[in-house]
């Protein structure tokens, strides 16, 4: 979650939670702030299509900021889309835009500010994978790709022009957000509507990483209402290596879904930039319950990875898994969603191409 979209008690809490339990912090996609970096946690910078924080005077990709940012961070993700507004863009209402904001972004205080709803300099696969090997060139960190799945032809593509480049333009990791996916603003139609669910973009995504022997290669990080320990357990079980989440650490902060994210005047002081409405959120307690929530996920999906035989949470698999169905039958997941032959389309791929030549 950005600062702008989060206040900056939100910011600081999550940063020094995030150290304490030993987990990292996305940015989101509002650039670096240093209330990120005060608690000293791993930070994953986030590239949104309006590139804040990494933008020139013209609002264009600049490589120095960029370059300056990898001393800060960790990784860097570069978001194509979110679940809760796929294809959509974003608004940040001017009455958000501080000075602090504005300077951080590299966009002017007080009036709204835009993300268009595409990167101007990405308008296809080729594209993409080119900015991942770039930036990761130019930074030496890891760069993933965040996006909402629509349907298949975005994992195939990206598989298959990774087979005909080579791993070394692969992403290191996608995350995938579900279309339960929240968000500080978005009309109610893409939240409600659009984008698949977690449930069913997971195991696709995995399948077709499987299908291409990709699965090692590109990490797989699923986000989407994944808040309780069982929910999190499950997105392992189907293949994810992690998982994000938003709106539970906002629980953890004491976001009560009063639902007034966009309208600065949130009574928990989580999203509003308001300084009397943030008297509320004491960092120095609520880091720890930032950390606990962490810990406690881990505990728990380790102690459900226990009663289902394995050592650890990495050992669960589909087959840990029954989906309950209607009139209370079940169904095991390896059944629903069978794993695939590993390699089978990087296979099918190489044949057609030795046929050709
Ligand atoms: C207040 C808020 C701000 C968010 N800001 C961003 C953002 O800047 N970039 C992004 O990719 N996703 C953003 N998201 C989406 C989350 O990162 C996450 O993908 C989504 O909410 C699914 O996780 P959850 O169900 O655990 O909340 C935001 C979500 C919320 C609730």
């Amino acid at each position: 979650m950005s600062f702008g979209a989060i206040s900056a008690p939100a910011v600081r809490s999550l940063s020094h939670g995030a150290k304490e339990a030993n987990c990292w912090m996305d940015t989101g996609e509002g650039g670096l702030s240093p209330y990120h970096i005060e608690g000293g946690c791993d930070i994953i910078m986030q590239m949104g299509t309006a590139k804040y924080g990494m933008r020139d005077s013209d609002g264009k990709f600049s490589p120095e900021k960029v370059k300056e940012l990898s001393h800060y961070v960790k990784a860097f993700e570069i978001k194509l889309s979110q679940g809760a507004k796929p294809g959509k863009g974003g608004v940040l209402p001017g009455g958000k835009v501080t000075e602090e904001i504005s300077r951080i972004r590299g966009i002017p205080a007080g009036q709204d500010s835009i993300s268009p709803n595409r990167h101007r300099d990405i308008a296809n696969m080729d594209d993409l994978l080119d900015k991942v090997a770039y930036i990761r060139e130019l930074t030496g960190r890891p760069v993933g790709v965040k996006t909402a799945i629509g349907g298949w032809e975005f994992v195939n593509d990206l598989c298959d022009t990774v087979l005909r480049r080579g791993r070394e333009y692969a992403p290191d990791f996608l995350a995938i957000d579900g279309g339960e996916g929240g968000s500080g603003a978005a009309p109610q139609t893409l939240m409600d509507h659009m984008a698949l669910p977690i449930a069913e973009a997971l195991p696709r995504v995995v399948d077709s990483l499987i299908q291409a022997d990709l699965k090692g290669r590109i990490r797989v990080v699923a986000a989407g209402k994944l808040v309780t320990s069982a929910r999190a357990a499950w997105a392992l079980c189907v293949g994810a290596d992690f998982v994000n989440t938003a709106r539970g650490f906002m629980f953890s902060l004491g976001c009560i879904q009063a639902l007034r994210c966009h309208q600065n005047t949130c009574p928990t002081g989580v999203t509003t930039h308001n300084r009397r409405l943030q008297r509320g959120l004491v960092v120095e307690e609520k880091y720890l319950r930032v950390a606990n929530y962490a810990r406690n996920m881990n505990k728990e999906i380790d102690m459900i990875a226990h009663s289902c035989g394995c050592r650890h949470g990495r050992e669960l698999k589909r087959e840990h898994v029954r989906i309950v169905q209607t009139a209370n039958q079940s169904i095991a997941l390896n059944m629903l969603y069978p794993y695939p032959a590993a390699g089978s389309r990087a296979a099918a791929k190489q044949a057609t191409a030795n046929a050709a030549a």
